[in-house]
């Protein structure tokens, strides 16, 4: 692969960005449920060249059993990128930003899993890095929950996540690698959709205040869409797979992911 370079402006005069976007698109996405055989849940996200893989296992026994909790279930997330899903060769050694990342998602997770119905199992969800080209905790979050769901755990909701950053003085949704690496900074967040409570809320570099909310206006009119794309991705594995005698439970089934 060719080094690359930094471009000379990440927005255009036309005010487009440099794979084409406008400021406020995100980039083509594809969720898909169900992808893994062995895993009690699983999700496969692709957002731009982003993919990542997410597997659920449990509730289920926990080792080791010192880290039980006696009142809910333990979510252990287990956050990686493969050697090859990055330009540098990434050293298999789980790294600081790994662990932190791992942190974050299962911070993001847990308000809206009922840990409190399985007292001291634990759920443990993996996250692989497939191939990392900018945000990646965000999409690991809108595939994690998507395997949640797919693995029945109970949940109040789906959690959508984009980051939202600027570049050229301008905010911009769902950051490339590039912009991530040479713009001017970005905010990850993810919400509830339903009561727009924010689970998810990081800075690197400076925003001023009023940047900020429109930021995060930016982001949760981004996230309302992911929670479609997401709700699209669990109907097309259970509800389009259904008989004629099952047509009657079809509106049931979509109510009941209308409600996730
Ligand atoms: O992925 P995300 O934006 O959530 O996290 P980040 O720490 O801000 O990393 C931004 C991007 O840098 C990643 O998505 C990767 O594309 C890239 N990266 C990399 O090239 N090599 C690493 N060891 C870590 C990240």
């Amino acid at each position: 692969m060719s080094p690359e370079k930094k471009p000379d402006n990440l927005i255009n005069a036309e005010g487009l960005r440099v794979d084409g976007r406008r400021i406020d698109e995100l980039r083509p996405i594809e969720m898909k449920v169900g992808v893994l055989k062995q895993a009690d849940g699983s999700a496969s996200i692709r957002q731009g060249k982003t993919y990542i893989i997410a597997a659920v296992y449990g509730p289920r026994e926990l080792h080791p059993r010192h880290l039980t909790l006696n009142d809910r279930a333990y979510l252990r997330v287990v956050y990686r990128m493969t050697t090859f899903s990055v330009p540098d060769r990434k050293r298999p050694a789980p790294s600081r930003r790994e662990k932190e990342i791992s942190m974050v998602i299962a911070n993001a997770l847990s308000p809206v899993i009922f840990l409190e119905e399985f007292p001291k199992a634990v759920i443990d969800v993996f996250v692989t890095v497939i191939q990392a080209d900018g945000g990646t905790r965000c999409a690991a979050i809108n595939a994690a929950s998507l395997a949640l769901a797919d693995a029945g755990i109970p949940m109040k909701s789906l959690v959508p996540s984009v980051a939202v950053g600027k570049a050229e003085g301008q905010l911009i949704v769902d950051l490339g690698d590039e912009e991530d690496k040479y713009g001017q900074g970005d905010i990850p967040m993810a919400i509830l959709p339903h009561t727009e409570e924010i689970v998810l809320l990081q800075q690197d570099g400076s925003f001023t205040r009023e940047e900020i909310i429109e930021a995060l206006q930016m982001g949760i009119n981004s996230c309302k869409y992911l929670h479609e794309v997401q709700k699209d991705a669990l109907k097309a594995a259970y509800v389009g797979a259904t008989s004629d005698e099952d047509e009657e439970n079809d509106d049931e089934d979509d109510d009941y992911l209308d409600d996730l």
